[in-house]
């Protein structure tokens, strides 16, 4: 082979140098079967259960414990997130529950308190000040920083001719395994259109045709093409214009740098603030409100597993913490999602996002031999099984000189089959992202291994984002039931906005119907504390956890 041709390997140890090789050389068969219009077959239904019941992290049998006390009492979850649930209150919060004129003094009076600035809080913020609340938004780091953000490959709406509402309902139950909550299921499918408008609205640029055109494509699991996409930085461009909005409306104030760590209650068992923790230092801030939205995120940086993971640093699952302790049931905790394509190469990219969408245009996932082993769009749970059985069981994955493993996703396909300029034009953010490093994935594969995204589980909520707790709401990512055990890839964006919107008109209405409480306290806590003790649980960590503890 000549010189010129060989340079973009050099780049890789010489050991992965061979196998691109291969990759490179079953290619054109590939594209190939690709022209007409065949794929890998998909895996029967038998050897998708075997798959995960043996592969899946979720099914591993160590790595998780019983919870003790609380709601949710006997229900087996991750160690690292029942030593969370049952932690002790953060050392802050001492002096709070000792003395209750503390808490009876406001530092702030709103309406509505939304605790989290990410997609689905700042979401039901505008909801709620539409409806003619007046908003606080408490922000644990910079209003926007968020797994919203670093959302990539897009949103799914059943908008286009050939598809319905009814198709992506059936298409999420199957993908969760008929273990979602149907009817909040329902409510994300009949609002997906006009959350797709409202943001349309707002100025959102979505990916079109220069008919003007909504481009879509196939997410894993989908029975039809839905996903739109900016890009390959969906989430960045949806909290632009989602956080714009909000910034100008007079009604919506943000706070940043200032997290909550507990939930206020009064003696009616009403959810009626928060307290929150200056990140800066200083005395803790008392909000009180007539309602509360919990909009807090997920967990991925608890590294469940010891799994690397594609969230931001503040998903430590401080919403699910609160709630746990005043006695809000959760659901689904055993139920993580880990998504098949984290970079596994160059070191310093471990664990970060290669987007479902390279495979929604098809690029195909390969061993150390350049053979295809699995169908690159089944479903997330499904193809994270396969990938680790491709590694561990039958030892066909890639080594990288760190002593990690990964398999190929032959990215460079793309441009083969759709033509030169797609990659850099569909892809910008991972393009700049591995060019960065000298990888240029118009010409290399990336070797790719499962890393923790997405928390299935979370706070019960009913399809108007309430809670059992009079005054208590959530949306996004903290909630479950909406994907069941397994989400498909595109439907976080969508749930954020449809839950965000509904959790924040919701809010509102209760906002209106009541007054500020009279008796905000901490004597849920005090309570929880002592079950703990009760339970001989003397815990080591303090909670929630708000940052990694790197
Ligand atoms: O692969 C991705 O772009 C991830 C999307 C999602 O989790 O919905």
């Amino acid at each position: 082979m000549k010189q010129a041709e060989t340079n973009h390997l050099n780049v890789l140890p010489e050991a992965m140098r061979e196998s691109v090789r291969l990759v490179e050389r079953t290619r054109k068969y590939r594209l190939a079967q690709s022209l007409r219009g065949e794929t890998f077959p998909s895996l029967s239904i038998s050897d998708r259960k075997a798959w995960l019941a043996d592969f899946h992290p979720d099914q591993r049998a160590d790595g998780k414990r019983y919870l003790l006390v609380g709601p949710n009492e006997g229900n087996q979850v991750p160690v690292e997130l029942a030593d969370l649930l049952e932690s002790r209150p953060r050392i802050a919060l001492t002096e709070l529950m000792e003395d209750p004129s503390i808490t009876a003094k406001a530092d702030i009076v709103t309406d509505i308190l939304i605790i989290g600035g990410g997609g689905a809080g700042t979401t039901a913020a505008i909801a709620a000040a539409k409806a003619g609340s007046k908003v606080f938004i408490a922000t644990k780091l910079r209003h926007g920083d968020s797994n919203t953000i670093m959302a990539e490959g897009g949103m799914q709406v059943a908008d286009q001719e050939c598809d319905s509402p009814v198709q992506h309902y059936l298409d999420i139950l199957g993908g969760g395994h008929f273990t979602n909550n149907a009817e909040l299921v329902e409510a994300l499918v009949t609002d997906g259109a006009s959350a797709l408008r409202w943001l349309e609205d707002l100025g959102m640029l979505f990916d079109k045709y220069p008919t003007g055109r909504m481009k879509v494509r196939h997410g894993g699991g989908t029975s039809r093409k839905r996903l739109h996409a900016a890009g390959d930085v969906t989430g960045l461009e949806m909290m632009r214009v989602i956080r714009d909005k909000a910034e100008s409306i007079e009604n919506i104030t943000v706070s940043d740098f200032t997290p909550a760590v507990e939930l206020l209650t009064d003696d009616d068992g009403r959810a009626v603030g928060a307290v929150l923790e200056r990140i800066n230092g200083g005395k803790p801030l008392i909000v009180h409100a007539k309602s509360v939205i919990i909009a807090t995120g997920g967990m991925g940086r608890l590294h469940l597993n010891k799994f690397p993971t594609s969230n931001h640093y503040g998903a430590t699952a401080d919403g699910l913490v609160m709630a746990y302790r005043a006695g809000v049931p959760l659901r689904d905790l055993h139920s993580c999602q880990y998504h098949p394509t984290g970079s596994a190469y160059p070191q310093r990219k471990v664990g970060l996002l290669i987007t479902e969408k390279f495979r929604g245009l098809g690029a195909s996932f390969l061993n150390k031999f350049g053979d295809e082993f699995i169908f690159g769009l089944e479903a997330r749970d499904v193809t994270t099984a396969a990938i680790i059985r491709e590694c561990q069981m039958m030892n066909n994955g890639v080594q990288t000189p760190y002593g990690s493993v990964g398999v190929w996703l032959d990215i460079p396909l793309i441009d083969l089959i759709h033509g030169r300029g797609t990659i850099e034009k569909e892809f910008p953010g991972r393009f700049k992202e591995f060019i960065s490093k000298g990888i240029d994935i118009r010409k290399l594969p990336l070797l790719a291994y499962p890393t923790l995204h997405y928390q299935n589980g979370g706070m019960v909520i009913g399809t108007n984002g309430g809670t059992d707790m009079p005054g208590l709401f959530a949306a996004g990512e903290v909630t479950g039931g909406v994907h069941g055990h397994n989400r498909l890839m595109g439907n976080a964006l969508l749930e954020i906005l449809v839950f965000g919107l509904r959790a924040g008109q919701s809010a509102a209405e209760f906002a209106q119907s009541t007054t500020l409480s009279s008796s905000p306290g901490l004597s849920h806590l005090s309570a929880f504390v002592e079950q703990l003790e009760q339970k001989n649980c003397n815990p080591e960590l303090n909670g929630p956890q708000l940052l990694p503890v790197y």
